[in-house]
């Protein structure tokens, strides 16, 4: 249907618009690609009436490895030579961050044991632990787990009553949600010291910032699953409950509905375009092709794109509730997705 309506039409010099693709729910179930995901990269790969390159990233609330080794891994899975530099996951923000926190001990959580260290480390933070490393020091501090050292990635020698986190950086969704939730709290009470007295924290002197805040994400399993969101709320829950504190503790929030997630996005297609093309114009339409509502949607409707929801994730047509953000247009799978958006544009 995209050769009929494109034939009639001169070729664009540069392409008109860019996509943004969600990873779990519209390329991906789980390990598997979905269907139709491949043949919709092909097409903007140049496999289109105009043989057009149409640039585009893979924005993702997940995580939990370098962008290298994810392209790596997803160019094996879906057949298709995917860059580093198109792949933003929920931490990918973080690289702006790193002066900020380049000489002080942060704390990264998320993933399985230590991998995340490689990651912090890659955007140049230097003084990088995990709740891991925590246990290795003293495995009083969370009874329920013994870590065997030898499945760590690496072993920092760390007294950590020595030393003072001045970040909680939740990259990715954590695997141990007590364990780590006991030692944000173990940070933010004793003024960033593990095991110091408690001290008057309503200073707030250790920031925590998560990187994603879904409550739902869709994997291989029939029924969305619960994420990153999930374990910010149990934290906060236990924070109130142990503090008393009437409101959480304040966090900084990124990830896919927020503002800065998309404009980090956005300027990432703006580059790729540069990069290939010499142009720095602005695009003038992304698509963002998403299985979520409450992320996906809504963060590119308040970023001024244009919106494509797919039956394929989180949202269930059949559950007869529209859906909770409205996107410029539903489709059945992201290769409809694709093809309307192209239909419409070129
Ligand atoms: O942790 C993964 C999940 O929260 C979301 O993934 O690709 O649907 O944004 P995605
Ligand atoms: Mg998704």
């Amino acid at each position: 249907s995209i050769r009929r309506s494109i034939q009639t039409k001169p070729r664009p010099s540069v392409s008109p618009l860019g996509f943004a693709f969600d990873i779990d729910g519209v390329l991906m179930a789980g390990p598997d690609p979905l269907p139709t995901a491949k043949r919709a990269l092909q097409i903007l790969e140049g496999d289109n009436p105009f043989n057009m390159k149409i640039p585009y990233v893979l924005l993702t609330n997940g995580g939990g490895k370098t962008e290298a080794a994810r392209a790596e891994k997803l160019s094996a899975r879906l057949g298709i030579k995917l860059h580093p530099e198109q792949i933003i996951q929920a931490h990918t923000i973080l690289k702006d961050m790193t002066r900020k926190y380049a000489d002080s001990p942060v704390l990264v959580l998320g993933g399985r044991n230590d991998e995340l260290r490689q990651v912090a480390e890659s955007y140049g933070f230097r003084k990088v632990f995990t709740t891991p490393d925590v246990l290795l020091w003293n495995p009083s501090v969370w009874p329920f787990q013994t870590i065997n050292p030898s499945e760590m990635l690496s072993r920092p020698s760390v007294d950590f009553s020595k030393t003072r986190i001045g970040a909680v950086l939740v990259f990715h969704d954590p695997r141990n949600w007590g364990r780590d939730v006991q030692i944000i709290l173990d940070v933010i009470q004793s003024g960033g010291v593990i095991g110091n007295p408690y001290v008057d924290h309503t200073s707030h002197p250790v920031e925590i910032v998560f990187c994603n805040p879904d409550l739902l994400w869709k994997s291989d399993f029939p029924r969305p699953r619960i994420g990153q969101g999930a374990f910010k709320e149990s934290f906060q829950a236990v924070y109130k409950a142990i503090t008393g504190s009437t409101s959480p503790y304040p966090f900084v929030q990124f990830g896919k509905p927020t503002a800065p997630t998309y404009k980090y996005a956005e300027k990432v297609l703006v580059q790729l375009v540069k990069n290939r093309d010499g142009s720095n114009a602005p695009l003038p339409g992304i698509y963002m092709i998403g299985d979520n509502p409450e992320s996906d949607i809504a963060g590119a409707n308040a970023a001024g794109w244009s919106s494509v929801l797919v039956h394929t994730g989180v949202f269930d047509p059949g559950s007869g509730a529209p859906p909770a953000h409205t996107p410029t247009y539903q489709a059945r799978d992201v290769e409809a997705a694709v093809q309307w958006a192209l239909n419409r544009t070129l």
